[in-house]
């Protein structure tokens, strides 16, 4: 690896979660399942929904204005937008450039990135490398799902898994604080277990798209549960010991919520007891990109994250997609 110039540090956190709650006895009216099913085989108690007519856009400039007001920042200081999402509010224009009008970013640019689960960390590896270039001197990371937009809620291998939300992270230059490094990866050939088929230039909208049910999620649970496991757990013992930090140097882990099973089993694999892992599921079940950022304010908000600590950052999701971030924490608490 190239030695860096410097570091990207996050050095404002911001997250929104519609006031809407969706509970599993709520579930239980709309499908054949049970709260204990669902908290037994996943974590989750409840979830939130977006209102009608908000949606990933709405939820980011949310999350995004705390970090404008935590800093009292000027958003024409913003050099560029990075937002992971699978649920843009629509597939052009992006809502990195919806988002940059809204707050008035004109000096910006920006993209979306599609990586689902990870696309949170996927961005900030991206934007991580603007700061680490020079190229940019502030930089807004989002990760953001709006998933009751692609859930069937007849379906209940799958409308009791996710629900809506957002987090955002500012970054900045540092020398010593920020992204130390991190490990990302991807296999096409995890494609089909997890998907939402139609929707783009493949199965064109149609009716029937529609009676066929092509533009909600489709998931194989059992196998994503499989590679997950694995996935995760190794590659955050991956990045950790490639830096040589044992489960005592590691402050905190926040991985992608998707299962309460597969966090326990990354937790073990990095032999750290409960209250060095981050785990919200229960409130928010799987917001897919929001998982991650969401995660990292309620730690800051919580005072779980003080300067200099180690933070594991992991996920998995579909693609596949999987990676784990180092961070040296650099923010005060
Ligand atoms: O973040 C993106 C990546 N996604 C994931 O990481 C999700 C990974 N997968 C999982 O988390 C788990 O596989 C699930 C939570 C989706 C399912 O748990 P499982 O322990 O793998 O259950 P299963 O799919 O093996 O199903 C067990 C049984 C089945 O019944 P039979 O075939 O044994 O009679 C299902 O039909 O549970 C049934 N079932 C349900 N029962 C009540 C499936 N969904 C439900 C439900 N309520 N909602």
């Amino acid at each position: 690896m190239k030695p860096k110039l410097r570091n990207a540090n996050i050095t404002a956190v911001g997250k929104y979660l519609p006031k809407n709650i969706l509970t599993n006895a709520d579930l239980e009216k709309m499908v054949d399942t049970n709260d204990e099913w669902i908290r037994t085989r996943t974590g989750i108690q409840e979830r939130r929904i977006v209102d009608k007519g908000e949606a990933s856009v709405e939820m980011s400039v949310n999350a995004i204005q705390q970090i404008l007001d935590s800093r009292n920042l000027d958003p024409t200081e913003i050099d560029a937008i990075i937002v992971g999402t699978v649920t843009p509010d629509m597939l052009f224009p992006s809502c990195a450039a919806l988002i940059q009008h809204r707050i008035g970013a004109t000096n910006a640019w920006g993209y979306d990135l599609s990586a689902a689960c990870s696309g949170f960390i996927f961005a900030l590896q991206s934007g991580s490398a603007l700061i680490e270039s020079g190229q940019c001197e502030k930089v807004l990371i989002v990760g953001v799902d709006t998933m009751s937009s692609i859930l069937d809620y007849e379906d209940r291998n799958t409308c009791i898994l996710f629900g809506d939300g957002a987090g955002a992270v500012l970054l900045e230059p540092s020398e010593e604080y920020g992204v130390i490094d991190a490990i990302m990866r991807v296999d096409g050939g995890g494609g089909d277990y997890l998907k939402m088929p139609a929707g783009g230039s493949l199965h064109r909208a149609s009716h029937e798209t529609v009676d066929k049910k092509m533009h909600y999620i489709q998931q194989d649970g059992r196998t994503v549960y499989k590679f997950a496991v694995k996935g995760m757990a190794d590659i955050s013992y991956e990045v950790a010991s490639r830096n040589n930090l044992t489960n005592d140097d590691i402050d905190l882990f926040i991985p992608h919520q998707a299962n309460k099973r597969i966090i326990d089993a990354a937790a073990k694999r990095l032999g750290l007891p409960d209250e060095k892992v981050l785990i919200n599921i229960s409130k928010y079940a799987n917001t897919t990109a929001g998982t991650i950022p969401i995660g990292i304010v309620e730690a800051v908000e919580t005072k779980r994250l003080k300067k200099g600590d180690n933070l594991i950052l992991a996920s998995f999701g579909a693609g596949f997609t999987w990676g784990a971030t180092y961070i040296k924490w650099g923010m005060d608490s």
